[in-house]
């Protein structure tokens, strides 16, 4: 429990309900294609499941309720991790724990193992060093065929910006560097974290991150690669859809999700 904390109460009120859409909806947020092959690779009954970088828990909740399965949810920012406190009393599912962790400062344990461990568009928010020493510590906490399910949008995608919604530019990303700031400022909004509290913010926080460097990181922590699907808007052109990973068809690629072991 984040004791203490306090939040605006507009604030509050937009936050739960972002959290709560994320638990439930199956098919308008960022995680829909998330949810959907998640449940169809994976069974978490009776599995330890670790939400990494968890957020206001919104997909913690979702695999507790779904799934016979204890859920622990780490994130770096107490106010995530007080809102999904709020969140799981809302929605009395008991098979979850919450709680603010830096686990470059405190290292997982021995005794800190998973069957499963979930980063649904995590990735992209940690500088790479540290995101290399955050996928060694995962490894080392995997139980005997455990999973890391790592989901992001790729740098080079239409929207890995993460700001599209206010610029209204796609690949925005690569316009001078100067102008899109001034856009990002033009509209810059508050966000629900203390540790990135804007988007302007969240948007200086980005590695760039695309498959090459994840795969890096991933081999260096010992990880293989078993499966990768690449949600990329050729998709729907069967023809093109084998040329999806080649330049400059890559760009079209909106979210990358890969299975380490
Ligand atoms: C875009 S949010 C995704 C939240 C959630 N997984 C979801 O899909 O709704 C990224 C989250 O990663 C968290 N995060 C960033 N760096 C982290 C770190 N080093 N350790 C743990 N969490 C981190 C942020 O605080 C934020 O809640």
């Amino acid at each position: 429990m984040i004791s203490g904390y306090k939040m605006d109460p507009a604030r509050y009120k937009f936050e739960i309900a972002h959290a709560e859409n994320n638990f439930r909806d199956e098919t308008s947020t960022h995680l829909h294609i998330d949810k959907a092959l998640i449940k169809k690779m994976f069974d978490l009954n009776h599995k330890n499941v670790l939400d990494f970088g968890c957020g206001s828990g919104g997909m913690s909740l979702w695999y507790a309720k779904h799934w016979d399965c204890e859920v622990t949810g780490f994130d770096i920012d107490r106010s995530y991790i007080f809102l999904a406190n709020e969140l799981q009393a809302k929605l009395k599912i008991p098979n979850a724990t919450f709680s603010q962790r830096n686990i470059i400062e405190t290292p997982l344990n021995e005794n800190e193992k998973f069957d499963f461990i979930f980063l649904n568009d995590v990735a992209e928010h940690i500088e790479l060093s540290i995101l290399q020493d955050i996928f060694n510590q995962l490894k080392k906490a995997l139980n005997k065929n455990g999973k890391i399910f790592v989901t992001y949008p790729p740098w080079r995608s239409p929207h890995a910006s993460h700001v599209t919604h206010v610029t209204k530019i796609p690949w925005c990303q690569y316009l001078p560097k100067k102008l899109l700031i001034r856009l990002i400022e033009k509209d810059n909004r508050e966000l629900g974290g203390e540790i990135e509290n804007t988007l302007l913010e969240a948007y200086h926080g980005l590695n760039h991150l695309t498959h090459e460097k994840m795969a890096k990181v991933a081999t260096e922590a010992n990880l293989k690669i078993s499966f990768r699907n690449s949600h990329s808007m050729l998709n729907r052109v069967p023809v093109l859809n084998k040329l999806k990973h080649m330049t400059p068809f890559n760009f079209l690629i909106t979210k990358e999700f890969l299975l380490l072991e």
